[in-house]
């Protein structure tokens, strides 16, 4: 049976214990979308999780750099910036894959080169607001992708998988969750396509696994891992029938023998979201990471059942730098501050205690 402190073996990646680092954008990188010294000292402090997964990281050329805190890897100063961390990691005696995303139809012209209109699968906005230099903006209606254009997004996911290897990364998340572009291909509440990526299931999914098999030339795939979250609303996601859609999809990345596949889901059933993951686990036999507002409980629950084979903590890493050595003691964890989530500066970055600093 698995706890939280069993190590696990990937492909020939050797995890020491099932706590990973979930991907989080802390909005803190340098001019130029490259990250710094600073995000490499945050990383290295949390080198103790069995996996890192960084912060989402544009593989989209055009975005732009208005706002100069997410980063990108999309050219060599990102990719040394990069370097610094996967350098820094990897000297704590850590892991870190890259979370690679395009923003699709949640960018704002202001944030995109020559104030260009996002893509998305369908001219189709989503809701909310975004924030930009003047604030947060409501998500305007992008453009529809033309068939030819989808490939051109393709090789830009492959180049930065190309330059996240240059830059040092242990492999690969292609973020397929959370109302990004892959995300609207594959949910039909964005998708409403008639060509070959929109309709059925398998049409839907075209996009994802097409990029799966460019990354391929680059990366062996069992380093490359999956995230979805097929019933997250944000950013005005939705689909018709997410437990039906998301297993299938699920099957349909099984056979590739992925590093795994990574599910955003509560362990708790909301009222009003219909709960997957038992559809997605009968469907994906390889190693599964489960996320979404985990406590030690239900990380602990999760593992014995054999529904999950890791779990990844957000907010519990950005307030522990050493969560995994605080939950083998059973110490208590220190509390996140939200207001210093996307500030800039060390400030609830690279100040929360770890346990010798709070015992000196
Ligand atoms: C500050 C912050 C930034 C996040 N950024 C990302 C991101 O870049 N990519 C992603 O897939 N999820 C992102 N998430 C979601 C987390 O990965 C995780 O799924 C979520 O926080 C729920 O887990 P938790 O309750 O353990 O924090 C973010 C969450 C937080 C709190």
């Amino acid at each position: 049976m698995a706890t939280l402190f069993s190590p696990l073996t990937i492909g020939d990646l050797k995890l020491s214990n099932r706590i990973v680092m979930a991907p989080m954008t802390r909005r803190r990188a340098l001019h130029g979308k490259i990250p710094g010294e600073l995000t490499a000292l945050y990383y290295a402090q949390r080198a103790s999780a069995a996996l890192i997964i960084s912060e989402s990281t544009e593989v989209d050329p055009h975005s732009g750099i208005a706002i100069p805190t997410r980063p990108g890897l999309t050219n060599g100063a990102q990719e040394a910036g990069w370097r610094q961390v996967t350098d820094a990691v990897h000297g704590a005696g850590g892991t870190i894959f890259v979370q690679l995303s395009h923003m699709g139809r949640t960018a704002h012209p202001s944030q995109l080169l020559d104030g260009r209109q996002p893509v998305g699968p369908s001219a189709l906005a989503g809701t909310g607001t975004i924030y930009t230099a003047n604030g947060p903006e409501p998500y305007v209606t992008p453009r529809a992708l033309e068939t030819p254009e989808i490939s051109t997004i393709v090789s830009e996911f492959a180049a930065a998988s190309a330059r996240a290897k240059s830059a040092g990364f242990d492999g690969i998340e292609i973020h397929g969750a959370n109302g990004y572009l892959i995300d609207q291909f594959l949910r039909d509440g964005s998708n409403i396509r008639t060509d070959t990526y929109g309709g059925s299931v398998e049409n839907r999914a075209r996009f994802l696994l097409e990029i799966i098999d460019a990354i391929k030339l680059y990366w062996p795939v069992n380093r490359l891992g999956v995230r979805l979250s097929p019933t997250n609303p944000y950013q005005g996601m939705s689909d018709s029938d997410p437990i039906r859609h998301f297993a299938e999809i699920a099957g349909l990345l099984d056979p590739l023998g992925l590093a795994y596949l990574h599910m955003v889901e509560p362990p708790v059933q909301l009222e009003g979201y219909p709960v997957t993951a038992a559809a997605i686990r009968a469907a994906f036999k390889g190693p599964l990471i489960r996320a979404g507002g985990f406590k030690r409980a239900d990380a602990d629950n999760v593992l014995a059942a054999g529904k999950a084979d890791l779990v990844a903590l957000g907010e519990a890493f950005i307030a522990n730098p050493d969560l995994p050595e605080r939950w083998r003691l059973r110490a208590p964890l220190n509390a996140a501050d939200k207001a210093t989530f996307y500030t800039q500066g060390p400030k609830g970055y690279t100040d929360y205690p770890s346990l010798e600093l709070v015992e000196d």
